[in-house]
């Protein structure tokens, strides 16, 4: 939690502080633990069940850090254009790989296209998409 005072002082001065913080913590650390609830709402002057309010309300937080690999799979309109949904529901139901929604990834003409890492995977189809979701399990 050694940043945190840091990403509490670089929002606390605009409107609308708490979701900024909570998205800041989230990157840098993961997760948002009860330390992190109780120290932004101390700072923000904010109770603890608010924060937790907040935190727990978007799925963007988590509480633990969430240990499997993250395939960010890309649902913006060029690649639902492509067939990105007919992908997404014939995903093999794999609990060991966490699929993640983004929207866009800058690669609208080559999709459909998923994230892994920093890894752009272009032009899916139910194969390649399966093969990925199977190499990272
Ligand atoms: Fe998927 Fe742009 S819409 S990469």
């Amino acid at each position: 939690m050694e940043r945190l005072p840091q990403i509490i002082a670089a929002h606390a001065g605009r409107e609308g502080p708490l979701l900024p913080i909570l998205h800041d913590v989230q990157a840098e650390y993961g997760h948002v633990s009860e330390e992190a609830i109780r120290m932004i709402a101390q700072a923000l002057n904010l109770s603890r069940a608010e924060v937790q309010g907040v935190a727990s309300f978007y799925h963007d937080f988590q509480a633990e850090v969430d240990p499997r690999p993250v395939l960010k799979l890309c649902r913006a309109e060029a690649c639902q254009a492509r067939g990105v949904e007919a992908l997404a529901a014939a995903l093999p139901e794999n609990g060991r790989v966490k699929v993640e929604t983004v929207y866009c990834l800058g690669l609208c003409s080559v999709g459909p296209n998923a994230m892994v890492g920093s890894k752009v995977h272009a032009r899916l189809d139910a194969a390649k998409l399966g093969a990925l979701v199977e190499a990272l399990a």
